[in-house]
């Protein structure tokens, strides 16, 4: 089975578990990086007004095709209740191309089932889902054995 991991990431919560995946599936693995700065504290702002109307944005250019993938694991941290829209610009650019899917979301506490029909309604039924908060993710506290299986 051909694996990819695909995430964003703003401050590296959910890459630390995007990076975990890849390695125990020992796989390809993407980041998306959008064109537009969310950073700081006026990426702050811009990624809660961008996020809540999951506003499609440039991304830099990307490695891999997932349509060359059985399976493609989707992640992003969740930003006002919804998937963070690089992640939705990285499905709205590639639809039509997944086999399979599997979501990972990481959140400071709530949003998560919001933010996976976001990203069903712009890519497809996942196999699996995981919800991470922030918290859990920084003591390692979570376990990804039957997401993986
Ligand atoms: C613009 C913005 C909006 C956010 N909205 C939510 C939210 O609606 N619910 C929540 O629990 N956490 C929210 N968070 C917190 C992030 O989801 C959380 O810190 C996440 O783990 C960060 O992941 P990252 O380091 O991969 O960017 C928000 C963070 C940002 C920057």
């Amino acid at each position: 089975m051909k694996s990819l991991v695909v995430y964003y990431t703003r401050t590296k919560i959910t890459q630390k578990v995007a990076q975990e995946i890849a390695n125990k599936l020992d796989c390809d693995i993407e980041e998306v990086v959008p064109k537009v700065n969310y950073n700081g504290k006026l990426g702050y702002a811009r990624g809660i007004k961008d996020g809540a109307s999951a506003k499609i944005v440039d991304l830099e250019p990307l490695k891999y095709d997932p349509k060359d993938y059985d399976i493609v694991y989707l992640g992003a941290p969740v930003w006002a209740s919804k998937a963070a829209n690089p992640l939705i610009s990285y499905l709205k650019q590639n639809e039509g191309k997944f086999s399979e899917v599997k979501f990972f979301l990481t959140a400071g506490s709530s949003g998560f089932e919001s933010s996976f029909s976001q990203m069903e309604k712009y890519s497809k039924k996942p196999l699996k889902t995981i919800a991470i908060t922030t918290k859990q993710v920084k003591h390692g506290e979570y376990d990804l054995t039957s997401f993986l299986d």
